[in-house]
């Protein structure tokens, strides 16, 4: 009875152990959402250092830097209270961006995209579902300059009319700043013209097309990662009740002894 009850309790130390690991493990990820009471001001976020970090966003942000646009954003973090939302392309969204090319680009076309890929406003990811409702929603571009969304299951889809895409990842999410990772550039109406070729599949689960995506940017950007994302706070919060319940059950049980 008594090495019963020994080999019960190194278990739950055990489950205990592992189940607290497992939480730690989650809260340092970097793609959770911010905790609910950020009591200090918020830090100060150098966007060029985060992009130059995260990514690959080597070629976005060398646009950003060549016209100047990374300077509006980080006025935009540093000094409103309103906050920004920046989608950022990886370098492989760029390489295979072929058919319209950005080389053909005047300079406040370009600078019109870049800004495109920003909201004026902090938005974390669940709050794209009520802004799905409010499409089109005016990027940092102003005017015609809107994008579509639609929360797919948990997962943020953006369309521009020659661009639908999905967010792939958070690089960062704080309050005023969120950065996420987009599969590909996001082309607007407003430069390119309503003649839109038609795509393959603007289905929403088969959207990667594999001429279009790099291997290495759905492998490592791909659903896994962004389809968990929404619903690991729930995870912690079923580990947290459940990990009670075994402190609770163990304690009885050495009460019980
Ligand atoms: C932001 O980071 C970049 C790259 O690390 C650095 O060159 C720049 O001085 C930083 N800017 C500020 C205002 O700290
Ligand atoms: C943003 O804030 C940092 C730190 O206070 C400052 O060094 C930087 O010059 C500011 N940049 C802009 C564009 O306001
Ligand atoms: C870019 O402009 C050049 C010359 O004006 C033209 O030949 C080329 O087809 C254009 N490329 C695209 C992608 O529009
Ligand atoms: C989101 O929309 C719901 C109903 O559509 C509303 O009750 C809620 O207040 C909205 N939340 C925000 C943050 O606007
Ligand atoms: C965006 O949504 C609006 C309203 O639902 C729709 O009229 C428009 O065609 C959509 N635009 C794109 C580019 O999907």
């Amino acid at each position: 009875m008594e090495k019963m009850a020994r080999i019960f309790m190194v278990i739950c130390a055990l489950v205990l152990f592992c189940s607290s690991s497992a939480y730690a493990q989650m809260v340092g990820s970097p793609s959770l959402s911010p905790s609910p009471a950020p009591a200090p001001a918020p830090p100060y976020v150098n966007l060029t250092d985060l992009l130059s970090v995260a990514g690959p966003f080597h070629t976005f942000l060398n646009y950003l830097v060549s016209t100047k646009v990374i300077e509006t954003f980080q006025h935009q973090a540093n000094d409103t209270e309103e906050g920004i939302t920046i989608f950022v392309p990886k370098d492989d969204a760029f390489k295979s961006l072929k058919k319209p090319s950005l080389s053909n680009l005047t300079e406040d076309q370009l600078k019109s995209l870049l800004l495109f890929h920003a909201l004026a406003h902090y938005y974390s990811l669940a709050d794209f579902k009520n802004l799905s409702q409010l499409s089109p929603v005016s990027t940092f571009a102003g005017g015609q300059y809107t994008l579509n969304f639609t929360d797919v299951s948990g997962t943020v889809h953006i369309g521009s009319g020659w661009t639908n895409t999905k967010v792939s990842s958070s690089v960062h999410s704080t309050d005023p700043v969120a950065v996420y990772q987009v599969d590909k550039v996001l082309l607007p109406e407003a430069i390119f013209g309503t003649d839109i070729p038609p795509t393959p599949a603007p289905a929403p689960a088969p959207d990667i097309s594999p001429a279009a995506d790099a291997p290495t940017a759905s492998d490592e950007a791909g659903s896994p990662r962004a389809s968990s994302t929404p619903s690991s706070s729930y995870r912690i919060i079923s580990l947290g009740v459940w990990s009670q319940m075994v402190l609770a059950i163990s304690g009885g049980l050495v009460l019980f002894l």
